[in-house]
Parts: C-alpha cells; sequence; structure tokens
C-alpha cells in the first residue's frame, strides 16, 4: 500500500487544495484520513466534496470534531469557539456531507496492515503528546505501525523488541525509513491547522514495501482562509491562530 495520509483538515480548504497540488503527480493507490475533516474552518463542504472524491481507496474515520459537527453529540466538552464552529458546521453542511459525517466509522480502524485512529486506539478524544503515552497506546495494541490524529502535531514514535519507546517531532520535509524490527507511531500533523508553530499544512505519504514515511509541508493562501472564517462570523481567533501554526 502507498497511502497519502492526511489528518484534522478542520474545513480548510485552501490547505486541502495545497496538498492536493502538492501530490498530483504521485503515485498513491490509498488515501487515509485520520478524523477531523470538518471544525474550527469555514469550507466544510468544499473539504468534504474533495474528500468524497479524491483518486484511491479511502480509509477514513471521524474525529471528534466530525462527531459533534454530524450532530451525534452537543459539543459540551469543547471550548467555547471550538463549540460555535462546530455548531456554525452543523448548520452548514449540504445532506450529502451531513450524511457522510455521520456515517464515518469511529476509530480505530485496522486494515492493510496498519491501525488508524484519531486520539488514542482505545480513545478518539485522547491527546497523545509524549513517550510515556505512546508506551501506553504500544502497550495495548500489537499494530506494527499506527497513525493517529488530533494533536495536530507532526511527530513519529518507535518501540524496539525490548520495549523502549523514542519519540521525535517532526521538522520540515523528511523521508524517515522504517526499521522492520520496531513498531511505530505516527502523526503526520495537521492540514488546515497545524499547531507546531510552522503554519504550512502537513501530511505524509507511507509506503508499506518501500517501509518508508515520507512527511510533508506546504504553503497555501491563509489570508483567503482568514476571510473565510471572519466572513462567516465565526470567533477571530480561529483565523488568527493560522498565520503563526498554533
Ligand atoms: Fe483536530
Amino acid at each position: 500500500m502507498r497511502a497519502l495520509v492526511v489528518s484534522d483538515l478542520h474545513s480548510n480548504a485552501e490547505a486541502l487544495r495545497a496538498v492536493m497540488n502538492r501530490v498530483r503527480r504521485k503515485k498513491f493507490d490509498h488515501v487515509i484520513c485520520l478524523g477531523d475533516f470538518v471544525g474550527y474552518g469555514a469550507q466544510p463542504n468544499q473539504v468534504l466534496d474533495t474528500m468524497r472524491t479524491v483518486r484511491g481507496a479511502k480509509m477514513y474515520i471521524r474525529g471528534n470534531h466530525d462527531r459533534v459537527a454530524a450532530g451525534l453529540e452537543d459539543g459540551t466538552g469543547f471550548n467555547a469557539a471550538a463549540r460555535h464552529a462546530a455548531i456554525w458546521t452543523r448548520d452548514h453542511l449540504s445532506a450529502p456531507n451531513r450524511n457522510f459525517l455521520r456515517n464515518l466509522v469511529h476509530g480505530p480502524m485496522r486494515k492493510n496492515g496498519v491501525l488508524l485512529c484519531h486520539g488514542s486506539p482505545h480513545d478518539e478524544d485522547e491527546y497523545v503528546f509524549h513517550e510515556h503515552h505512546a508506551a501506553q497506546v504500544f502497550a495495548l495494541d500489537d499494530a506494527p505501525v499506527i497513525f493517529y490524529g488530533h494533536t495536530h502535531l507532526p511527530v513519529i514514535f518507535s518501540q524496539d523488541a525490548r520495549g523502549r519507546v523514542k519519540g521525535a517531532s517532526v521538522r520540515g520535509e523528511v523521508i524517515v525509513k522504517l526499521d522492520p524490527s520496531l513498531r511505530y507511531l505516527i502523526n503526520p500533523g495537521s492540514v488546515g491547522q497545524p499547531r507546531d508553530r510552522n503554519p504550512l499544512a502537513s501530511f505524509a505519504i507511507y509506503d508499506s514495501k518501500k517501509h518508508s514515511v515520507q512527511f510533508f509541508r506546504v504553503e497555501y493562501d491563509v489570508e483567503k482562509t482568514q476571510a473565510a472564517i471572519m466572513g462567516a462570523g465565526l470567533p477571530r481567533i480561529l483565523a488568527d491562530r493560522l498565520a503563526v501554526g498554533t
């Protein structure tokens, strides 16, 4: 499998367009999305229309924002800005996109030798930031490669045969060769709302035969995205943070 891996698109159609442009000539036969197609941003329908029609076999799971925007939950645990955006999204989805969101698979999804989850394999809402969190995830599942999102931070954790876990933040564009004797927990970062103080959209391409993950960062029209957010009457913080990647 050679898969385009995206996560946390957050209704940012400009960022997703830049990602799709970047991979236009690249080979991939699957598209993995680790959830949070929507929320925060003002272009949910454009993002969902693109993701529903992208080439490649789709391996999609839902995120916590998708759950609320689909009307499956009321967003009680969200901060005010996130809740505002989730409810705005719920009210602006086209009927096919609402259906699509409602029917997204609740992770974890195990397919083609990888495990996909939004937060962690046992909790959609859990944040995996540090090595001790990663160790817990490795302990609860024996999948050789696990992809996750939710933190919006590109990172790669590995675990060796003796159980030792190492984590490394991914900075910029790199190709990581995977050692078949190790297990991996990988976050491709966020397309639509990066939070590692780098405003460029983040994603990856995973090649299971070559045992490699390539991380990408692409520039997109942040100002246009911000104008859409302000034009929709969504909280200013949701626009401002895109310029700095927080
Ligand atoms: Fe997210």
